[in-house]
């Protein structure tokens, strides 16, 4: 079960056009995109493509591998994933602006037939059983109140031996309710930040055994200390994923910085294993 306003909370007014001026405003062709003209704007988490290399260096992925990316906004790490790896990207999100945007990119990076997005509910997905060698999930589980069912869907869909990498904003030691806005929740009715004991108690449960776990705080204290000297520098960039936070990137932005220092929150990766022979 997903909160309602999920999908409200990131569709954004002509995120498509805005995206294709900030484009032109770095001088990229919107009409003749290289897949890296669009880094700084579809990859929509923390610390952005060096975050999603961090966590897809730690795999082994071959080519031709079937890889489903939980939740993937406007497809950047699904596009990636194909394009580094040759490897076969379904993507689901529950934001249909998302996925029409997506599609676009796909379309015009020629990427349209490595890398399929559709709108659904990564709590109950429209895949086969054992048809993923992979599936990944970037800044999600913040919005899906139902981690147990996140995990019993993974295990299901993942083949014997496929591994779930995910890289997810989770409560840090402070137990304080955190402040608002923040890139994933206008407010604290959309927000469903678990501690890391909550999705090892999920995967567990669902038959899933982790293989490896590391919190990124720091990681992401230093990220943005660079993007703030930077914006400090030359002020806020044409082009970054500031596009899909709407009007009050900013202030979100912030706001996930502060609860970061306070250690209300923390970003965490982990990755876990369907055993072979289950
Ligand atoms: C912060 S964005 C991250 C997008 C993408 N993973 C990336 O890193 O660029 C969170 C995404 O999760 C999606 N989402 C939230 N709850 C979901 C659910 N239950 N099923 C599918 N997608 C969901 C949202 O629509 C949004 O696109």
């Amino acid at each position: 079960m997903t909160a309602p306003g999920v999908a409200q909370h990131y569709t954004t007014d002509d995120l498509l056009g805005r995206i294709d001026a900030g484009l032109r405003a770095v001088g990229a062709d919107p009409d003749a995109l290289s897949i890296d003209d669009l880094k700084p704007a579809d990859e929509f988490h923390t610390g952005g493509i060096e975050a999603t290399c961090a966590l897809l260096d730690q795999l082994d992925i071959a080519p031709g591998a079937e890889v489903i990316d939980l939740g993937c906004g406007i497809g950047g790490p699904a596009r990636h994933i194909a394009h580094r790896y040759g490897a076969r990207v379904r993507g689901i999100d529950l934001t249909p602006a998302f996925i029409e945007i997506g599609r676009a990119f796909n379309d015009r990076l020629g990427l349209s037939d490595k890398v399929e997005l559709s709108v659904g509910d990564i709590t109950d997905l429209p895949y086969d059983d054992a048809s993923a060698d992979l599936m990944t999930m970037f800044h999600v589980g913040m919005n899906v109140p139902d981690k147990a069912a996140i995990f019993a869907e993974a295990a299901r869909v993942l083949k014997p031996g496929g591994r779930f990498a995910l890289f997810d904003v989770m409560r840090d030691e402070n137990d304080e309710e955190l402040v608002f806005p923040v890139p994933w929740a206008s407010r604290a009715e959309i927000s469903h930040v678990a501690a890391p004991g909550v999705y090892r108690r999920a995967a567990h449960a669902a038959g899933l055994k982790e293989v490896a776990e590391r919190e990124r705080r720091q990681f992401a204290l230093d990220f943005f200390d660079r993007m703030f000297r930077k914006i400090a520098a030359e002020g806020p960039p044409p082009l970054g994923s500031h596009l899909m936070m709407g009007e009050t990137a900013g202030e979100k932005i912030r706001n996930y910085v502060a609860n970061v220092e306070a250690r209300r929150i923390a970003p965490v990766e982990m990755i876990f294993e369907r055993p072979k022979g289950r």
